[in-house]
Formats: C-alpha cells, structure tokens, sequence
C-alpha cells in the first residue's frame, strides 16, 4: 500500500493547480487522471481570467508564460439592436482580465506539475473517507493499486467518482439546465475588436472572443440538440454575421475553423463541498454557464483556499480552515453563479416571449444611461475580492 499525504483525483486545472500550489509548500500529493495527458491538454475551453486568478497562477510559479503571451483587457463591449455600450472595467472596477486559454494554463501546469500525475488511471475508487485513514485506489495496466492518504481532493469535473461517492443524503444539489447551447469554433484569423463583444439578438447570442492577436474564438447560441454537422463553417460565419451590429459585422474576418464543438449550458452547485477527508473543488462541486467565463476562475479560488488549509493543517494540526473550506468556497461560488445566470438571461434569447425581449432590451438600455448598473457588471465581470482569512 503507497502513502501519501494529499490524493486528488482529476488531472484538469483545479487537480493540477492543487497540486502545484500543495507542492509548493512540501505537502506530498499524488493526482489521478483518467485520461491521457494529450487528451486532458488538447480540450479547448474558456480563456478569461480574472486578475485574482492572473496573481494566483503567478505565485503558483506560472507566470513566466502567461505574462508574455496574455492579453490585458480593460473592458468589453456589449451590442443590441444594431448598437454597442462599452463596460469600462477598469475605469469602473479598478480591475483588468487576461485573455489567456486553458488550453495554454493546462500545459503550463501540465509541465510544473508540483505532484506525481498517474495518466490513464482506470476505475478510480474512495473508500473511509468519513475516517482518518482515506483510501484511493485505482486500476493500471490490468493491476489495481491502493493508496492511503490523509486527504482526497476530489477535482474530477461534473461527470467524476468523488461527488459520486458521496451518500446522497449527505449532499443537496441544485440544478438548472439551459434550452440551448453554444457553438464555439476556433479560427487562426484576427479577432474581429480589440475587446471581447457579447452581443444580444433576436435570433439568440453571440461571442466575438480570442486567444491571441492571431487566433479568434466565436460563439452563437444554438439549439442543445444540434449537432457539430449541422454547422459548416459557411453557416456559422452567416450566422454570426447576422447577429452583429453592422459596422462590426462589416470587419468580421472570416476563414476555416480549426474546431469546432457545442457546449450544453448548465447551473449547478452541490452543497457542501466537505465529506469528513473528502473535499470536493471545480466542476466537481459546481458549474456555471460560461457567460461571463467564471469556470475557470471559480476552480482556481477553490484550489487556492483548499491548498491553505491543507497547508495550514500540516504547518500547525489546526482544522480551522479545513472546517471553514466548504462555507468560504460556497460563498464565492453562489455570487459567481448568481451572475452568470444573470448575464446568461440577460443576453440569450430564451424563448419567442415577447414581453421577455422587450424587459431585456428595456434591462441593456438602463445598462447604457447608468454608470452604477455598469459598476456592478465590472466588479463582478472583473471578479469580486477574495476571501481573507
Ligand atoms: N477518475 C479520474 N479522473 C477523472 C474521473 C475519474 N473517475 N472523472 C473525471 N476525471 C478527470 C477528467 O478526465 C478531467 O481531466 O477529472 C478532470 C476534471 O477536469 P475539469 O473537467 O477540467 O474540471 P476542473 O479541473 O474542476 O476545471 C474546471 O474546467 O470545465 C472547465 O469551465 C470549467 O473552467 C472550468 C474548469
Ligand atoms: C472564451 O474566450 O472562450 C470566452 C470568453 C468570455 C466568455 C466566455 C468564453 O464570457
């Protein structure tokens, strides 16, 4: 039986940022990954950090990179009926964001690697965790391995084991899934604005975002159940077209794509995020429409404040932030959830009601006269405070 201090199950960005940030402090850790490393790094997902986020990575040694590469934004735009009202972040909020994938923190990451990733870890399984002896064990080239540790984290994302295995009468969820998607593409062409544009229409949403000076990424809001073959590049460059003011569309640089996939949206929290040794962070524990891009954001907050308390616990045998982890987590996690919901209704069409149209449009149009209404969107889109302990 191997030992170790910390196991994590889940190789993606809140695993890996856990384990880094543990490392760091000399806290043992071992992460489990089902997947393939290639796998786990070629998944494109969002690209928009706040900069809570941007100083969390830099302390966790992955600045170097990210600073080079990483765009600063200090505001956005957003459209309707053929006009656009630019939120001022920093003007508004005092903060920026950084355009920077996931795809590119996964590798950073991927390459610090604080801890001993395990690849292709088969049938992962938790037992004792209500004891103080938790168990990990895993499958590997045909031969099941056990390892006891002090603490599981559980970061293996919406679909993982560790959320799983928790008795059902011990954990509420809560859960809203959306009547549509978004279909992103990828293309090496130049973004259409210097700034992200979200754009509210009446035949649904639309992103104009980026990953580099070079490389754009795009959105529209499409019914769940389309399907990728559905959307020829042709479609979707129409589509998008369609849906922008027309001196933007009029810039749209269009070209083919290099992927192209649809994303169900969903709202979703499980209460609480501590099982006895058990504590569960990122997609694990919730997710949240990527309206507004707080996914990532919200993985890195909870692996920022579990990574103090275990170090605290090994620095001192002081519980008290591991008691505090599922409260301090949450209380983040349900603004973030609150405004992506928010943003989410606010910008896509949600059914052919009339009256909803109009409120929203009614909502936009107080945004554009109202520099508190604005105030709110930038602390919120820049990221609020986190907590102190
Ligand atoms: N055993 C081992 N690993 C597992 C298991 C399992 N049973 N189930 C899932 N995993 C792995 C997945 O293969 C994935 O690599 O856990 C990892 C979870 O990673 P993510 O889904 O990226 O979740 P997280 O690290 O919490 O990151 C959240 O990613 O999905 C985006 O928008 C989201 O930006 C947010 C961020
Ligand atoms: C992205 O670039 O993928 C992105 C940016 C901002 C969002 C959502 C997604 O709000």
């Amino acid at each position: 039986m191997r030992k170790t201090q910390v196991a994590i199950v889940g190789a993606g960005p809140s695993g890996l940022l856990l384990s880094q940030l543990l490392a760091r402090e000399g806290v043992a850790c071992i992460v489990l990954e089902r997947r393939s490393r290639a796998y786990v790094e070629g998944r494109i997902r969002a690209g928009l950090l706040e900069w809570t986020t941007v100083e969390l990575l830099k302390a966790a040694g992955l600045g170097e990179r990210m600073m080079r590469e990483g765009l600063v934004h200090d505001g956005f735009l957003l459209a309707f009926e053929g006009r656009t009202h630019r939120i001022d972040l920093k003007g508004l909020s005092g903060r920026h964001v950084l355009v920077y994938g996931q795809t590119e923190i996964q590798r950073d990451l991927g390459e610090a690697a604080g801890c001993r990733v395990v690849w292709e870890a088969q049938d992962v399984s938790l037992s004792d965790f209500d004891s103080a002896h938790p168990r990990v064990s895993y499958v590997q080239d045909g031969v099941r391995h056990s390892i006891e540790c002090d603490f599981i984290a559980g970061c293996d994302g919406y679909h993982g084991v560790c959320r799983a295995s928790v008795p059902s009468d011990k954990i509420t969820h809560y859960e809203r899934a959306y009547p549509f998607g978004w279909l992103g593409i990828l293309a090496d062409l130049s973004p259409l604005n210097e700034e992200l544009v979200y754009v509210n229409h009446r035949r649904g949403f639309a992103l104009c975002s980026m990953r580099s000076r070079a490389r754009s990424r795009y959105y529209v809001q499409c019914p769940v159940e389309d399907k990728v073959e559905d959307w020829s590049d042709e479609r979707f460059w129409s589509e998008l077209a369609a849906r922008l003011p027309a001196e933007l569309a009029a810039r749209l640089v269009t070209g083919p794509s290099i992927e192209k996939s649809i994303a169900p949206l969903r709202s979703f929290v499980a209460e609480p995020m501590r099982f006895g040794r058990l504590f569960l962070a990122g997609d694990a524990a919730h997710i949240v429409p990527p309206t507004g891009a707080k996914g990532l954001n919200l993985a890195a907050a909870d692996a920022c404040l579990l990574s103090q308390a275990m170090v605290e616990y090994y620095r001192t045998g002081s519980q008290t932030l591991l008691e505090e982890y599922s409260s301090r987590a949450l209380a983040r996690v349900w603004k973030a959830a609150r405004f992506s919901w928010w943003f989410t209704t606010l910008m896509h069409k949600l059914s052919d009601d009339a009256l909803a149209r109009k409120l929203q449009l009614a909502e936009l149009e107080y945004l554009c006269d109202s520099d508190a209404a604005c105030r709110v969107v930038a602390e919120n889109y820049s990221g609020l405070p986190w907590p102190r302990h």
